[in-house]
């Protein structure tokens, strides 16, 4: 049976990190028998432009039919001042929600290779691999009441609601618990219960399932002191599970402990394993179209894609070998080139994967 992946390129990097998943992706088709079929829609500024809607109803009723997406970047300053609900991000946001895409894996990995580009001290990060498993559907991202009003005394004040169901916990923490039991076993639960009503019910759940998974030792951390430990001694952390705005920060801190942004691939998934693919960076829209950006964020979100939600490991595995052959041989492009005078380009970033997947044949 052929997989119907739907390519989201997106907004200003967007396209040109994609063009060179799409490489890899046809690569496998031709040389290794994926069975697959790519199409394309438009989610972002560039729905605004084209469609009149950050995610318009085309792309939603592709997107469900599809098994998996890839996403590039959504965003950029030009969109800034259009009316809220019609902005970039609030594509993305729909998309999550629409699918109900709630569990998302962000892992942070550094590469031997790359250790020197992390700002950290090489022996506090060496080895690290954190994954941390983000709450996408709920808290205050989509909490309601929210809006901006007028008080009684005519100031106005912008108001949200942080809401997390026992229920919507409860999935969030099993998919964290199934992942820490496939890796080394420890699962840190983040939230704010000395102050927060809803993070107290979160810990109360958390410890609830917690005796479902003998294997995995659960303790829990005050999301402040997280962020300290994060960049004091990181290798403490195996996986962390929580609400989606700590995971929002925790997420974009514990990416840039390895000093590559650009390497780091995520995934976000339903119940049944479908999901939506993106590199954790955004859409940089001040290197557009210069061929600066890094695609292996991309690429290796590609490996996530087969892995997760198509099934298809071994692909999976061929992918990523290809970029730990390409780091191997020395090529960077500049976002990861360290002291390394030469740098090559997107396109070359991804001729190259090309040619080493071929190796593999
Ligand atoms: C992310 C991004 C998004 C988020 C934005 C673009 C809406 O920061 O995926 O982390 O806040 O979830
Ligand atoms: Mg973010």
């Amino acid at each position: 049976m052929s997989h119907r992946i739907l390519m989201l390129p997106g907004d200003h990097i967007g396209p040109e990190i994609v063009a060179e998943a799409d490489k890899v992706l046809r690569c496998l088709m031709a040389d290794f028998g994926l069975a697959a079929e790519l199409e394309y829609a438009n989610l972002g500024g560039c729905a605004v432009d084209a469609e009149g809607a950050p995610l318009p109803a085309s792309t939603l009723s592709l997107a469900r039919q599809s098994d998996a997406l890839l996403l590039g970047a959504v965003g950029g300053p030009e969109w800034d001042a259009i009316e809220r609900d019609k902005r970039p991000e609030r594509g993305l946001l729909a998309i999550r929600s629409e699918l109900g895409l709630f569990a998302n894996l962000r892992p942070a990995i550094l590469f031997p290779e790359l250790a020197d580009a992390s700002s950290l001290k090489p022996e506090v990060v060496a080895g690290l691999d954190i994954l941390i498993i983000r709450e996408l559907t709920g808290g205050i991202y989509f909490g309601k009441p929210r809006g901006i009003r007028s008080r009684d005394d005519g100031v106005r004040e912008g108001y949200n609601t942080l809401v997390y169901g026992a229920d919507e916990i409860e999935r969030i923490g099993r998919a964290a618990f199934e992942a820490a039991a496939k890796r080394n076993g420890r699962l840190c639960s983040v939230d704010k219960a000395n102050v927060l009503e809803s993070s107290e019910l979160w810990r109360e759940v958390m410890e609830g399932i917690a005796g479902d998974y003998p294997g995995v030792e659960l303790s829990h951390m005050y999301v402040d002191n997280a962020a300290m430990q994060l960049v004091r001694a990181p290798k403490q952390f195996d996986v962390m599970v929580t609400g989606n705005l700590f995971g929002d920060v925790l997420s974009d801190c514990a990416a840039m402990l390895t000093g590559s942004i650009g390497m780091l691939p995520s995934a976000s998934l339903d119940a049944s394993g479908r999901g939506l693919y993106e590199p954790v960076h955004g859409s940089a829209p001040d290197i557009a179209g210069k061929g600066l950006a890094n695609p292996l964020a991309t690429i290796l979100s590609v490996a996530m894609l087969l892995r997760y939600s198509l099934g298809e490991g071994e692909q999976a595995t061929r992918v990523e070998q290809a970029v730990a052959m390409v780091l191997a041989d020395g090529l960077r492009t500049a976002d990861i080139a360290g002291s390394q005078a030469k740098t090559i380009s997107t396109a070359a970033m991804g001729d190259a994967v090309v040619a080493a997947l071929r190796a593999q044949q």
